[in-house]
């Protein structure tokens, strides 16, 4: 382990507890908006704790308030609820007993840390200059759950939200963390081409949409290689072509399938309106109809460069020089609705056992795993951030 690693003394206290609660939240996953016992256990232990604060919203969610004895702000913390759709093939002694439902990215440990850092901080609640709302939030994957609990009011009255995801692609010993975009905008499309049909023979009077759609895939690639700044990632992928009867015979018809991603606003709106343009471009071009269903996934996550800054002075005292920038991915998060309208922090603690390389156990595959001492790391960044922030301030 990291010589570094300063797990906070009071977790050190509960450490079973945080670990055995992962490992309870691991054996009962449950999917998105059906967290109906995850949620029912939370309660309890919330209640347990003394923390009765509590109000159920989004389906399946919770918020609940630690009260400071002093006024000041409210600083958010979320844990994210929702399992994933896969088999788990591990060997785990606390595997998934819920046939083809798993915890394979991590939300089990999110929950633990979470209810960890409650634990302390409610303990030192008199010390509290200002509150600290906890946000267990249903259905990240897919559904974006977030939107729920803003709709439910989850963040009235909040100053400030932060939100870890365990991360498999850093070792155990670091924390990743960087102010502006941290994860992707993680779009959808799907484009009709509509041409004329005809005799593969007799090609004149006709309008084919095989060649239609040829060239509209190779255009596409050039809103990456043309359109955005190559200092800025962005991905543009047709994932799926169908169309076509037959040797001899011209298609009338392609459908494509495909996903864009982007870090920024910027990027998101110029792939957007160079789609836009490249179709109207071809269907003058050919004479074909395009259309195009364009669909918005999670927008990017942007975290506010004070926030971020907290984060890093935060987990500099738990993992010292393990404090960093964080292994980006490409991949999407719906925290960046709460980030839509409050500053805050989305960040990576590594879970990475330091025996296995960081990409042996990916996040949503299904002997996904991780080294539980990351859970006390972050449960500690969680309690560190809130002495910084409400207590020696
Ligand atoms: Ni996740």
């Amino acid at each position: 382990m990291n010589n570094e690693i300063k797990i906070h003394p009071l977790v050190q206290n509960i450490k079973d507890e945080i670990i055995d609660n992962r490992r309870y939240f691991h054996k009962h996953p449950e999917l998105s908006f059906k967290e109906f016992n995850t949620l029912e256990v939370i309660e309890k232990k919330l209640i347990n704790m003394g923390i009765t604060n509590i109000t159920k919203m989004a389906k399946t969610g919770l918020i609940a308030d630690i009260k400071g004895s002093k006024n000041g702000k409210t600083i958010g913390l979320r844990a994210d609820m929702d399992a994933l759709p896969i088999q788990e093939t591990s060997d785990l002694s606390f595997k998934s007993i819920n046939d083809g439902v798993m915890h394979a990215c991590g939300h089990d440990g999110h929950m633990a840390m979470l209810l960890g850092a409650a634990k302390i901080i409610n303990e030192k609640k008199e010390k509290l200059n200002g509150n600290v709302r906890l946000i267990f939030q249903p259905a990240e994957e897919g559904p974006a759950g977030a939107t729920y609990m803003i709709k439910d009011g989850a963040l009235k009255g909040v100053d400030q939200i932060y939100g870890i995801h365990l991360w498999n692609y850093q070792k155990v010993g670091e924390i990743g963390v960087k102010p502006g975009p941290i994860m992707a905008a993680a779009d959808m499309f799907e484009i009709e081409i509509h041409g004329k049909g005809g005799h593969g023979a007799t090609p004149h009077g006709t309008v084919d949409a095989i060649v239609v759609a040829s060239n509209l895939i190779n255009s596409l690639q050039t809103i990456v290689s043309r359109n955005t700044n190559p200092i800025e990632s962005t991905v543009v992928t047709v994932g799926m072509i169908n169309g076509g009867y037959n040797f001899n015979v011209i298609a009338d018809r392609v459908k494509l399938k495909g996903t864009s991603r982007s870090y920024t606003k910027k990027n998101r709106n110029i792939i957007k309106k160079r789609m836009n343009e490249i179709i109207l471009g071809l269907e003058k071009m050919y004479g074909a109809k395009i259309i195009l269903n364009y669909k918005d996934g999670y927008p990017p996550t942007i975290n506010d460069p004070e926030c971020a800054n907290n984060v890093l002075s935060a987990s500099n005292k738990i993992v010292g020089k393990g404090a960093g920038n964080p292994y980006l991915s490409m991949g999407g998060e719906d925290f960046s609705y709460y980030l839509e309208k409050i500053p805050g922090c989305f960040f990576f603690v590594g879970s990475c056992p330091l025996d296995q390389e960081p990409l042996s156990t990916p996040h949503h595959c299904s002997h996904f795993n991780i080294d539980e001492t990351a859970l006390l790391i972050g449960s500690s960044s969680f309690i560190t951030l809130i002495e910084d922030l409400l207590i020696n301030c």
